[in-house]
């Protein structure tokens, strides 16, 4: 598939919601994942606050913290040329008031996202308006919002009753108004995803939503099969890159012991060993 070499903006994402042009997401947590996706031509690319669990080792998305994600940031940005790069605002960094809330999401900017994301729905429209009238963009996260993990009980799917589907709709309602310019929809049914997406003049962008959203994302460990062990249901593995660079490392290893690496042809000339005196 060809990538154009234009650089993909919020009114360039509107536009491939009109036009019926899938948006393909990803996140990134480093330079080499950032290159990766930069590369395969994805729109957005995301860096997430999964960097929590599927780079630093913790256990949910919780504990990283706004340095951990800005020295990440720092480093995928010096990746991504082309896709649009947003940054994930981290538990905690919009939840202790708006000016906090907007002191992070200029600091990520200053880092070199061109838009920020953060989760939940109508208790987060003031928020999400100070950074809008900030000059920030927003992307705004509803559904099965990990960092509600200790809330909802668990991840589980969301808008399943008339009731708690409802309020998604009003919760993706109310950011367009307050001025998101996409929403990621995460852990819900596709029937209501579909009627989410079919109501909203701005993308949706789903994961475990169904196929009906204006566009995807994936964690690049998932796609990637990065770790081993249960994968949501929803996220389709590309690559086992654990079996495969487990592969390569004990063949390294068994080089190793058995003398075969390095190798004459791994080596340098030795010119001078031989005539050293003492
Ligand atoms: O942090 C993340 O990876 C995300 C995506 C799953 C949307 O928020």
């Amino acid at each position: 598939m060809s990538v154009s070499s234009d650089r993909v903006t919020v009114p360039g994402l509107r536009a491939r919601k009109l036009a019926g042009e899938k948006i393909s997401a990803l996140t990134a947590h480093d330079y080499p994942s950032g290159l990766l996706a930069d590369e395969a031509g994805i729109e957005v690319v995301l860096l997430g606050d999964s960097l929590a669990n599927t780079i630093l080792g913790y256990e949910s998305t919780l504990p990283v913290t706004l340095e951990e994600m800005l020295t990440a940031l720092r480093a995928v940005r010096r990746a991504v040329r082309r896709a649009m790069l947003v940054a994930d605002m981290p538990f905690g960094s919009y939840h202790c008031g708006e000016d906090r809330a907007v002191e992070a999401a200029v600091a990520f900017v200053k880092s070199g996202a061109e838009a920020v994301k953060l989760e939940g729905g109508e208790r987060r429209i003031g928020v999400v308006r100070r950074l809008v009238d900030s000059e920030i963009p927003v992307m705004g996260h509803i559904g099965l919002t990990p960092q509600s993990v200790h809330v909802m009980g668990g991840y589980k799917v969301q808008g399943k009753s008339l009731d708690s589907a409802q309020r998604l709709l009003d919760d993706a309602l109310a950011l367009e108004r307050a001025g998101a310019f996409a929403i990621v929809i995460e852990g819900v049914p596709a029937t209501l995803a579909k009627e989410i997406t079919r109501r909203l003049e701005i993308p949706t962008i789903g994961i475990g939503a169904g196929p009906h959203c204006d566009g995807q994302i994936l964690v690049f460990a998932d796609l990637l099969g990065l770790h081993r062990g249960k994968k949501p249901k929803f996220a389709r593995q590309y690559l086992d890159f654990h079996a495969l660079a487990l592969e390569a490392i004990q063949a390294y290893r068994k080089d190793l012991a058995t003398g075969s690496f390095p190798s004459a042809s791994e080596s340098y000339e030795d010119t001078t060993a031989s005539s050293l005196k003492g």
